[in-house]
């Protein structure tokens, strides 16, 4: 039976990771809460103390995996409450390493495109970009997790797996995903009302949930190591994004016309910079062997979810 254990459990990716191990032939996946309640192994990010007692209390044999998938995702909390980000996304991934080293385990850790981007600012380098690609993080949250990828990699590298993801959508009837918030607000628009704004200077390269998880299992079991880029494979503008999702859930061009706006990123008024012309170049993950679905045909599959 292989043990694994699952960190972040009441987030999107981790719901979908979940999904996937618990269809896993042979394999018992036990989960991690920041908050302590009597189903789960407690374990917050920024508690040394809850994370060395979490890892007491997990004893699984050696070469059993940890996913790590909790984080603070708040990019613009991320950016005013630096300690608080640098605690959890990056001295808490740091220890939970350490402790895998300590333990024998293997060490799955879920990583993000935000660590790119900063050069195009003073006209340097847009993406997509590769996993050999020099990092430089736009904003904070991007920092210090380019900071945890690079301590991983020194502290146990030969035993761990850095996914890079990005813009990462699923069906989930109160998810908070992008595109959720745009077919909510699709489906509840009325004339008059507020328009959702769309930076379409930011481009990237979308991530089917369930697809992430299946190929970050995969990638584990096949004993992949180092650095690898998960995302769908096309590269898109987020209105075209927006074009797409309103074709495939049969909603009007009048319709998206009426109820967004194109803006650039930097009317926006947001604190931490976002990468612009980025996204993930997935040649790699489709040289391990991994199907890269495109855009539309991970819709479909949300889609089949609604009804
Ligand atoms: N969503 C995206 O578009 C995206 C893009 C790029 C990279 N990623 C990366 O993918 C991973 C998962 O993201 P996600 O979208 O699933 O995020 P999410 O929906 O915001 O969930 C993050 C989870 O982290 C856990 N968490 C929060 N504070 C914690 C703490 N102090 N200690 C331990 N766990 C804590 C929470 O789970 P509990 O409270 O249940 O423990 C929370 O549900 C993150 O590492 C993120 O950086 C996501």
């Amino acid at each position: 039976m292989k043990r694994c254990l699952l960190i972040g459990k009441n987030g999107q990716v981790a719901r979908s990771l979940y999904t996937t191990l618990n269809n896993g032939i042979n394999t018992k996946t036990e989960y991690t809460s920041s908050k302590q309640d009597q189903s789960s192994l407690y374990l917050s990010l920024d508690d040394m103390d809850s994370i060395r007692s979490c890892f007491e209390q997990w004893d699984a044999p050696k070469d059993s995996i940890v996913y790590l998938a909790g984080a603070l995702t708040n990019v613009e909390k991320c950016e005013v409450e630096k300690e608080e980000c640098r605690k959890k996304n990056r001295d808490g991934v740091i220890a939970i390493a350490q402790e895998c080293k300590r333990k024998g385990y293997k060490l799955c850790f879920f990583s993000t495109e935000y660590v790119f981007g900063l050069e195009e600012y003073s006209g340097g380098r847009i993406g997509p970009f590769t996993e050999d690609d020099p990092v430089s993080p736009p904003c904070y949250y991007g920092e210090c997790k380019a900071e945890a990828e690079k301590a991983i990699l020194e502290i146990h590298g030969e035993y761990s797996l850095i996914l890079r993801t990005t813009m990462v959508f699923s069906w989930e009837k109160d998810g908070l995903n992008f595109l959720m918030q745009y077919i909510r607000h699709m489906r509840s628009w009325k004339e008059g009302e507020r328009k959702f704004l769309i930076p379409t200077d930011q481009i990237s390269t979308p991530t089917y949930a369930p697809f992430l998880a299946d190929a970050a299992v995969e990638l584990m079991n096949n004993n992949a190591r180092g650095i690898y880029h998960i995302a769908n494979r096309d590269l898109l503008s987020r209105w075209e994004m927006l074009q797409i999702i309103a074709k495939v859930f049969g909603f009007s061009e009048s319709t998206v016309l009426a109820a967004f706006s194109p803006v650039k990123t930097e009317s926006m008024g947001q604190k931490a910079k976002r990468p612009l012309t980025a996204g993930l170049s997935v040649d790699k993950l489709i040289k391990a062997g991994i199907h890269v679905p495109s855009f539309e045909d991970s819709l479909l599959l949300a889609k089949n979810l609604s009804v």
